[in-house]
């Protein structure tokens, strides 16, 4: 596939569902690891199994974005199911204090919300699980609008970049996981 056709793949995904501007300035690299063999890389629009994304992803980044901090999140805006997306957006992890460390994104410190696993009910068309990478400012750090015991569901990544001062998203991807057949 051609980049342009990521690039118009994700502007798609991202714009569209999550009424963000993106106009990426760097590469969001999502990796998942697997209990046998390697592990899965994103490139946006990739089809992933359910049983694929048990385990924590780990991010990177390619491009000139400086040492970080950085935020990391993860939503998704097919919730509970893409027909009929009332409870979206789903945050799956919200993240900060991401450095940049040769292009791998190392945090010490617990997420804001804890990764929570892809799993898109029966019935439902693949969800769109979308990643982005942003600058983190200091209101992250003091924010109060989220933490581990806030529902993950009605998330509005948009409106939470805005109160905290994330500005628009430097890199993105996504992935879709379908629902296990029966
Ligand atoms: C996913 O893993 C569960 C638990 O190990 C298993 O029951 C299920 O069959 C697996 N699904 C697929 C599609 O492999
Ligand atoms: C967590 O956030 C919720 C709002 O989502 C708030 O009601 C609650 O007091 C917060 N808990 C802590 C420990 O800050
Ligand atoms: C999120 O908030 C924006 C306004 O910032 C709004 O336009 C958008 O519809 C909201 N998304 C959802 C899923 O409610």
């Amino acid at each position: 596939m051609h980049l342009a056709h990521f690039v118009s793949l994700l502007f798609i995904a991202v714009a569209a569902a999550l009424d963000i501007v993106f106009k990426p300035t760097a590469l969001l690299e999502v990796s998942f690891p697997q209990t046998c063999g390697p592990p899965i890389a994103l490139h946006a629009g990739i089809h992933v199994e359910v049983n694929d994304t048990v385990r924590p992803p780990s991010f990177g980044v390619l491009g000139d974005v400086g040492p970080g901090p950085f935020v990391v999140a993860m939503v998704d805006p097919d919730a509970p199911t893409s027909q009929n997306p009332t409870l979206s957006e789903l945050r799956h992890f919200l993240g900060g204090n991401f450095y940049n460390h040769r292009d791998h994104l190392v945090n010490a410190t617990p997420a804001v919300s804890e990764f929570v696993q892809p799993a898109p009910p029966a019935g439902s068309d693949a969800h769109r699980y979308i990643f982005l990478l942003f600058k983190q400012l200091s209101a992250f750090a003091h924010q109060q609008l989220i933490n581990a015991s806030t529902s993950v569901l009605s998330f509005n990544i948009s409106q939470f970049a805005s109160a905290v001062e994330l500005g628009d998203p430097l890199a993105g991807t996504f992935m879709y996981v379908a629902p296990d057949s029966v």
